[in-house]
């Protein structure tokens, strides 16, 4: 059997090498992005001033835009208005100024609606009142386009994948390319979740001054979609202390530091229920490892996650941000798998016992390392500098190499976006969770230090497994999955020179792999266990499938 599946994939490497010319010319025009690798801590600040410097207001349609533009232009230059509309028909202007004062007198000047049962909130969310006694505020965003920075074409709500036209490209790679492009997080939604954390911290200034609120996760770390959740976290502002001070700040004693976050989170939560606009469906979830309130930014249309303190989340979040950032095809290969496993119902948005996008990322990380395109973080760790020292206040050492463009290794792998997902899919369909963690820290895998589904060593806490959550039933729906997924692309590029990755997405068919569905029944029963890759590999499906492949071969 080995044989024959060796020459089937012989057979799929000439087809692939015989279209690569394509292929490579796509993506050579991909630049390298280490080149222009922007330092995390930059980016974070960037977009913190372009969110100290913007309002986000309500009104009542589009055509309001160069009213509202006029209106604002009295408290400073505006550099760019962004326009969005949520379901319901909300509409919303993000208006950003060059500069913070003129926010500030912006905010000064609006004023409140007058009712005794609220407490008023000075908060950058906004609405425009019409004005009854002028007319002028008819001219259209078409009439007015070219006098105003009026920024169109953002979306803030996610397109349907199968609008965006990747049956138009015949080159999987292509596709790939072209489900980031638009399905990943745009500059507009970038400025809306900073503004969502500012407001957050605004709110919170007057009491603690010394904290501001960050977005970490898929919000930042490169791996964003449109409409991901918002995961939010009150930091500590100054990143060090200050050991030439004398004075000091009296603090309370906390004897208990679970109990004093769970009572944080109450008082949080209380906090954006009763105060802050926009923010509704307010839960607080006290018991969890990390606490958190969970909310929706009725503004934004985002659902949000606010923790107390996580700082080592923050620099996961920087982490991926370096790898999602090292190789163009990292990000591309990451959101393929991540549209693959929310199609076929591998992850859910709900938590639970299925995989989460952050494992499947990780695993996507790890293939990446065993094909030389990432490096294993040992070797960040190594390479660190003085300054990439970091330990957060809970003692976890999170000291890597920050700028990864100081690291001068060539990657010599050149293997196509298409090789790259069908080598992901292979690699772990024939993976042995059973016995093996999986560690980026090394780059390999290790023995597991306990029983769990599927292990994962924690990269900053690696004592912790991150797929802990997840049972040995969604291990083995995930493996066949795999499986699936290889043999779909497989069989196509065997027999079409093209594949069409909305194919992938209908996940386990059961009409054309009857044989293979009946095989794993059968087996399931008579054993009354799960079935293992190893089974899948070896059924007789395998075999007939194999047969029919080397007659085509011949
Ligand atoms: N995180 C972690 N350890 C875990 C789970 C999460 O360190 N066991 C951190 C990671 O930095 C992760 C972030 O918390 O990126 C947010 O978690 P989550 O929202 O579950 O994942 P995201 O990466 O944000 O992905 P999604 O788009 O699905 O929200
Ligand atoms: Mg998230």
């Amino acid at each position: 059997m080995n044989k024959t599946y060796s020459l089937r994939r012989l057979c799929n490497l000439h087809k692939h090498l015989l279209k690569q010319h394509r292929v490579i010319r796509y993506e050579s025009n991909t630049s390298n992005d280490i080149n222009s690798f922007v330092l995390y801590d930059k980016f974070i600040c960037e977009r913190r001033s372009q969110s100290k410097c913007s309002v986000l207001v309500q009104v009542s349609s589009e055509n309001s835009c160069s009213d509202l533009y006029s209106y604002c232009s009295k408290y400073g230059l505006i550099k760019n208005i962004f326009h969005y509309k949520l379901a319901g028909s909300n509409h919303f202007v993000l208006t950003e100024f060059e500069d913070q004062s003129s926010v500030n007198s912006l905010l000064d000047q609006s004023t409140h609606i007058k009712d005794s049962n609220v407490i008023a909130v000075r908060s950058p969310f906004l609405w425009f009142r019409s004005n009854a006694s002028k007319n002028n505020s008819k001219l259209s965003i078409v009439d007015n386009k070219f006098n105003f920075p009026f920024q169109a074409n953002q979306t803030m709500i996610e397109p349907n994948i199968k609008d965006i036209g990747l049956d138009k490209l015949d080159s999987l790679s292509n596709q790939m390319l072209l489900l980031l492009k638009c399905t990943q997080l745009n500059d507009i939604g970038t400025r809306l979740r900073f503004l969502t954390a500012m407001q957050i911290e605004n709110a919170l200034k007057g009491i603690f001054p010394l904290s501001k609120v960050l977005p970490f996760g898929s919000s930042v770390n490169s791996f964003g979609k449109i409409g991901s959740d918002i995961d939010l976290v009150i930091m500590d502002s100054q990143t060090t202390e200050n050991e030439t001070s004398r004075l000091i700040y009296h603090g309370k004693c906390v004897s208990n530091s679970r109990t004093q976050t769970q009572r944080n989170i109450e008082i949080l939560g209380d906090l954006l229920q009763l105060f802050l606009p926009g923010c509704s469906r307010v839960k607080r979830i006290s018991q969890a490892r990390v606490p958190i309130v969970k909310y929706s930014q009725d503004f934004i249309g985002v659902e949000c996650d606010l923790a107390v303190s996580n700082e080592t989340a923050v620099n996961m979040s920087e982490l991926l941000y370096i790898f999602g950032n090292f190789d163009y095809r990292v990000r591309p290969l990451v959101f393929t798998v991540k549209m693959w496993a929310k199609e076929i119902n591998l992850t859910n948005d709900t938590p639970g016992r299925w995989i989460t996008n952050f494992s499947l990322t990780l695993l996507v990380l790890f293939y990446l390392q065993q094909e030389k395109i990432i490096p294993d973080i040992q070797t960040l760790v190594k390479q660190a500098r003085n300054k990439d020292v970091r330990i957060t206040n809970e003692g976890i050492n999170c000291t890597f190499l920050r700028d990864a463009s100081k690291l001068h290794n060539v990657v010599e792998n050149k293997k196509t976006l298409d090789q790259l997902l069908l080598g992901f899919f292979e690699f772990f369909a024939s993976f042995d969770f059973n016995t093996n963690a999986i560690s980026l820290n090394f780059g390999k895998t290790i023995n597991k230090p306990e029983y769990s589904a599927l292990y994962i060593v924690n990269p900053l806490e690696v004592h912790f497994n991150v797929s802990k959550n997840i049972s040995s039933e969604e291990v083995e729906r995930f493996r066949i999955e795999l499986r699936n997924a290889a043999w779909t692309i497989d069989s196509s590029l065997m027999n079409t020179n093209s594949f069409n990755l909305l194919d992938l997405f209908k996940g386990y068919d059961v009409n054309k792999k009857s044989q293979i569905v009946f095989d794993i029944q059968h087996q399931i029963k008579s054993s009354n266990r799960l079935v293992t890759v190893k089974d899948l590999f070896d059924d007789d499906s395998q075999t007939q499938e194999d047969t029919r492949l080397n007659k085509q071969l011949k």
